[in-house]
């Protein structure tokens, strides 16, 4: 156990904010039984009272004590998935606060393989609610120097453990309500999921839970962002040339000063994005040109979070 383990468990344990490294992206833990403690994590983030936050645990015996009914597929997809980048959305047990749940009566549970959140959680003892460590509506951290140039003084401690190595965010399914839904798209696909459920994974319908993730404009860098297909790339370039910076899986054009090229596999793909993206941003275009993946499955997750950051 390290000593900055150590620090930020007590640094939780008396309400303060800790940032740390996650498979995912960086989360910024605030203890999850703790009114005070969770009300400044939402004020930090600048997240609107009614969406949930993700509660983590160290595995799932314990993260299913935050539940009043864990359904079979639970079970399931916990053994197969857990610890992973997967978050489950169930019914919440009566003990749990309403504060982490946005309100509702579902909770959304992860156990997270990261062996320096393993480390936090097990120091720390409980539920570690933990969101994005970035400001609503932004791009999710990467490295631990993201969360600081977001959130500054705002987070009391953030733990470093290098880059993250998933890179988007977990895959949330719902089983608070009779059958497997997919909230998020993330790093397991719904293909993985089906293997282990041996059924049909759903896709939302408008009584779903509110997932904050899924507003249209979410994971957005502050430049405006287009996403273009591959076929339609080298015109865009021709028309914005010198105001724009792209994002493309080939070699850069001339005529471009800002030019960040993408790995063709999506897992290596989504891994790089979001530090890609705050690059593109810092550049000081006026626009930023992403070449579009493949709509295929394979592409789902990252597709997502392109069509969210390419808002305009
Ligand atoms: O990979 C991840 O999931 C990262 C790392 C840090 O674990 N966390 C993360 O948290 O992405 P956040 O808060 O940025 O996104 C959590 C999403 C939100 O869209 C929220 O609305 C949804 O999970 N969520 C949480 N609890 C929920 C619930 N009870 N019902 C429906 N959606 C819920
Ligand atoms: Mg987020």
């Amino acid at each position: 156990m390290s000593e900055a383990v150590r620090r930020a468990a007590a640094e939780l344990r008396r309400g303060r904010l800790v940032a740390f490294p996650t498979e995912t992206v960086y989360g910024l833990g605030a203890d999850a039984s703790s009114r005070e403690a969770i009300a400044r994590l939402y004020e930090v983030k600048g997240r609107p009272g009614d969406h949930p936050v993700i509660v983590h645990f160290t595995d799932a015996a314990t993260a299913f004590k935050w539940a009043s009914e864990v359904p079979e597929a639970a079970h399931k997809l916990a053994a197969g998935f857990w610890p992973g980048p997967l978050t489950l959305i169930l019914e919440r047990a009566s003990t749990v606060g309403d504060f982490v749940t946005g309100g509702q009566d579902t909770v959304g549970l992860r156990v997270p393989v990261h062996p320096l959140a393993l480390e936090l959680l097990a120091e720390f003892g409980g539920g570690l609610a933990a969101p994005s460590a970035n400001r609503f509506g932004r791009v999710s951290p990467t490295t631990a120097q993201h969360v600081r140039e977001d959130l500054g003084d705002d987070v009391d401690m953030v733990l470093d453990g290098g880059p993250c190595g998933v890179g988007i965010e977990s895959t949330i399914i719902d089983l608070s309500r009779g059958k497997a839904v997919l909230l998020r798209p993330g790093g397991i696909s719904t293909a993985q999921l089906e293997s282990v459920l041996g059924e049909p994974v759903g896709t939302p319908d408008s009584a779903a839970p509110r997932v904050s993730g899924s507003l249209a404009a979410h994971y957005a860098p502050r430049t405006p962002a287009r996403l273009v297909a591959a076929a339609g790339i080298e015109s865009e370039i021709a028309r914005q040339g010198a105001e724009a910076a792209v994002l493309a899986f080939g070699a850069p054009d001339a005529r471009v000063d800002f030019w960040v090229r993408m790995p063709r596999d999506p897992v290596q793909y989504a891994q790089k994005l979001y530090a890609a993206l705050r690059e593109l941003d810092s550049s000081g275009a006026k626009v930023l040109l992403i070449e579009s993946p493949p709509d295929t499955p394979v592409w789902r997750a990252v597709l997502d979070r392109l069509r969210r950051a390419a808002r305009d």
